[in-house]
């Protein structure tokens, strides 16, 4: 049985890590199929040495670009590579470009599709994640879906595939992680101090086109002059606080520590170790749930409902006001179940699925 991993930007990289150990381990011929819609050391290359994961079979060097590019690129160069190696599963993950021009080369050749992280939704189509979702979610043969809502959401549309509650894969990553993080040296190379520091990233597309998302950004830094903040940048973001001719601004903010995006590793030990986080990513939502880190999510909406319980997860959009707010505001002390996503044997359960169904 040959699966091929069709993987392209960060999170898809951090969410194939176990699944590669767990089919590889159980004799499953598996490919990685690089798209290269990240190609940055720390935004490719980190990965597959933190998740100690073999080069790629297949580099398809797509690069950065619209995303009718990227998926038009993918598809094409994607197509001859599958057929050639007689590929019995394409595996794609989550929510990006490259997950979505994955499921369609599948589609389109006649492979059969799983889609692991199906079934979320935002229900905010202005995301282009959102319908990169749906897109993929459509097209599968097999759902890998994280939650009982995701696994809800797929019947009120009555999906065609097979729809399996598989859990999810983060919290098997961060139990793993977590204990590894202990060895990170990045607080002291940082001089931080546990729960001394805010984290913060920031990089959806529909937050970093306006111009005063960007100085709400910047007033909220100004306004916490007294926190200090960790912001690993990721490059969509950094290009575009010069595009709008606001890095000076940035690099005044004296609290702000700015570096290069982080691998997984020191990430999670910069998030187990903060204050709070800030974020409008979708993996970290999760992730500050798992380790019980009060998370401010700069979104109106979140796919992972589960964390806004219990006030764990705040929205605030992209507003300076209600952001500081949120820091400010003590820690919750409400109830909390990390069961939501499983027990953590997701990828075990996966691979027990892919072997059943595809003999
Ligand atoms: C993509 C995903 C998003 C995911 C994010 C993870 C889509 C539609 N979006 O967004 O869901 O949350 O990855 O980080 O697929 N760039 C570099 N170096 C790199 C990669 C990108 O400089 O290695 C810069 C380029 O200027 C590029 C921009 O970042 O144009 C955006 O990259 P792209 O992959 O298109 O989207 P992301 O914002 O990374
Ligand atoms: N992450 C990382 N280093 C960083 C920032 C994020 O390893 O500097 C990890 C983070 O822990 C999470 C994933 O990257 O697992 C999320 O990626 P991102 O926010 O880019 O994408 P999203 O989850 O929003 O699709």
């Amino acid at each position: 049985m040959k699966v091929a991993s069709v993987v392209g930007a960060r999170p898809n990289f951090i969410k194939m890590g176990p699944v590669h150990k767990s089919l590889s381990s159980s004799g499953i011929e598996h490919l990685i199929v690089h798209t290269g819609q990240h190609y940055d050391y720390e935004m490719s290359d980190i990965f597959f040495n933190d998740f100690e994961l073999p080069k790629p079979n297949i580099y398809l060097g797509v690069g950065s670009g619209s995303s009718c590019f990227q998926i038009g690129e993918i598809v094409k160069r994607l197509e001859e590579k599958l057929t050639q190696r007689q590929v019995d599963l394409v595996l794609v993950y989550g929510d990006t470009n490259s997950t979505l021009a994955g499921a369609i080369c599948a589609n389109k050749c006649g492979i059969k599709l799983g889609h692991i992280e199906a079934g979320l939704r935002s229900y905010d189509s202005t995301m282009p994640e959102e319908n990169n979702r749906i897109l993929t979610d459509h097209l599968s043969d097999y759902l890998f879906a994280p939650t009982l809502n995701a696994v809800n959401n797929l019947k009120k549309e009555r999906i065609r595939g097979k729809v399996y509650c598989t859990g999810d894969l983060s919290v098997e990553i961060i139990d793993k992680t977590k204990l590894i993080s202990k060895k990170s040296e990045i607080l002291d190379i940082l001089g931080l101090k546990s729960r001394s520091y805010l984290l913060l990233t920031m990089h959806r597309a529909e937050n970093t086109g306006t111009k005063d998302y960007f100085i709400q950004l910047l007033k909220t830094f100004e306004s916490l002059v007294d926190n200090t903040i960790v912001f690993p940048i990721h490059p969509r973001t950094k290009k575009m606080f010069k595009t709008f001719g606001l890095l000076d601004r940035l690099l005044k903010c004296s609290n702000v520590k700015m570096l290069l995006p982080v691998g997984y590793i020191d990430f999670i030990a910069l998030l187990q170790n903060a204050l709070k986080v800030v974020t409008d990513s979708g993996g970290i939502q999760k992730e500050a749930y798992l380790l019980k880190i009060p998370c401010i999510t700069m979104r109106k909406n979140t796919e992972w409902v589960e964390t806004i319980k219990g006030q764990w997860n705040v929205l605030t959009g992209v507003d300076s006001k209600k952001i500081v707010d949120a820091v400010r505001r003590p820690s919750p002390n409400s109830k909390y179940s990390k069961s939501v996503f499983g027990s953590g044997r997701t990828s075990q359960v996966i691979n027990e699925l892919i072997s059943s169904i595809i003999q």
